[in-house]
């Protein structure tokens, strides 16, 4: 039993313990905010200048064999990510992390390019992915690559792009990169002197437009397109990945390509894509006979990149490996300054006609087949 005299005493002692901790709790709120406000204060001083944030994924890799990889699928599309490996490629990963010169004081990387390649380390494709370095280094783009498998099949792609782009998200606005440029592995760089930033759609007319796509002749064509830094974008590779939980009927014939085409086709997402002409950022790779009669789908002299999307013969590292050894030649047919190339002209074109309420249908049309000097 307690007499109330005790009581008295524990409750006294009850009371200074608890306004003892109420005090340091005070005094600990107020310094936080002290600290926060002061570097706060100075955003600059807290920034990193042009740190892209693609570290967590440069040095990492697995060996994982990617079982339903389309490669040597019958169709000239998409087909990405398969076996691969190996972050040791000297330029791979430093590029990564450095994305070196022209993003200077303060100012944050509004470009970055991304990419995937795991399971077994396959030279050709490293070589293929290091052809970017020249180009990334020169305008400073981060280059993320995914090295490790996410989910089965091709669905990396869109995890990976929604970590990306998710990242990018959080944090504060002008820290943000503005654009990405996806891009399969089997690509070469072929002109690092065209910048990213020709492509992408005037402001503010086209602010509503969030994915620059291509057509090949089966449709859609993901191996190469650029998706704005939002939320809409985020949005929009969140359903192209859920359609197989929600809509399982809907059959995906190029799985993530037909996946992202399907969610194209809803009315909501339509007006956020603009389907450019296939050859400005993903044109296939040309013979003589094509560069002279302008085959819409080939690649000029002069194009930013080649993409090795068919490989029916069984013949795309060789042809990667021919097409990769002209660029690293910088030969000066293929390697010049945009203004000796068409794009400016034929970019500014398409922008204009379709403010003017040409359909992105026959402007392609016109431009696509057209030859360049
Ligand atoms: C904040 O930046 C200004 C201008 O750059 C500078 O003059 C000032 O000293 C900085 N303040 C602090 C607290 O660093
Ligand atoms: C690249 O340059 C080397 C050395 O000049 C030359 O031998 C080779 O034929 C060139 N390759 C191509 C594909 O033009």
């Amino acid at each position: 039993m307690l007499s109330p005299h005790r009581l008295a005493k524990y409750l006294l002692v009850a009371f200074f313990a608890i306004l003892a901790i109420g005090i340091w709790e005070r005094s600990g709120l107020p310094q936080g905010l002290a600290h926060f406000t002061a570097t706060t204060g100075n955003s600059t001083e807290v920034q990193v200048p042009g740190t892209p944030t693609a570290e967590p994924h440069a040095g990492t890799s697995l060996s994982e064999g990617d079982e339903d990889d389309a490669t040597d699928g019958p169709f000239e599309g998409s087909v990405s990510a398969d076996s691969e490996n190996d972050p040791n490629s000297e330029a791979l990963p430093s590029s990564n992390l450095q994305p070196s010169a022209p993003s200077t004081e303060a100012s944050f990387p509004r470009f970055a390019k991304i990419t995937a390649t795991f399971g077994e380390r396959d030279p050709p494709y490293e070589d293929a992915i290091s052809s970017h370095n020249l180009h990334n280094e020169l305008h400073g783009y981060p280059h993320f690559i995914l090295r490790e498998q996410m989910l089965r099949g091709l669905w990396s792609k869109h995890a990976y792009i929604l970590t990306i782009i998710g990242n990018e998200l959080a944090k504060p606005a002008h820290e943000r990169l503005a654009w990405l440029m996806w891009h399969d592995r089997d690509t070469v760089l072929m002109n690092p002197q065209i910048p990213l930033d020709i492509f992408v759609p005037p402001s503010p007319a086209f602010d509503h437009i969030h994915l620059l796509v291509t057509n090949d002749r089966n449709g859609l064509n993901n191996g190469v397109f650029f998706c704005r830094v939002s939320a809409a974008s985020f949005k929009f590779f969140a359903s192209a990945l859920s359609i197989r939980e929600y809509e399982p009927e809907i059959q995906l014939k190029y799985t993530e390509q037909s996946g992202m085409e399907e969610v194209i086709k809803r009315e909501n997402w339509n007006s956020a894509v603009a389907y450019v002409p296939q050859r400005w950022f993903n044109g296939f790779p040309p013979t003589e006979k094509s560069l002279k009669s302008g085959k819409a789908s080939a690649a000029r002299p002069g194009s930013l990149l080649i993409h090795f999307a068919s490989n029916r013969d069984g013949r795309r590292p060789e042809r990667m490996a021919h097409w990769g050894e002209i660029a690293k030649n910088r030969s000066a047919e293929w390697d010049k300054p945009v203004e000796q190339t068409g794009y400016l002209q034929e970019i500014a074109e398409y922008w204009e006609r379709l403010e003017n309420g040409d359909s992105q249908e026959s402007i392609i049309e016109d431009i696509e087949d057209r030859v360049w000097d």
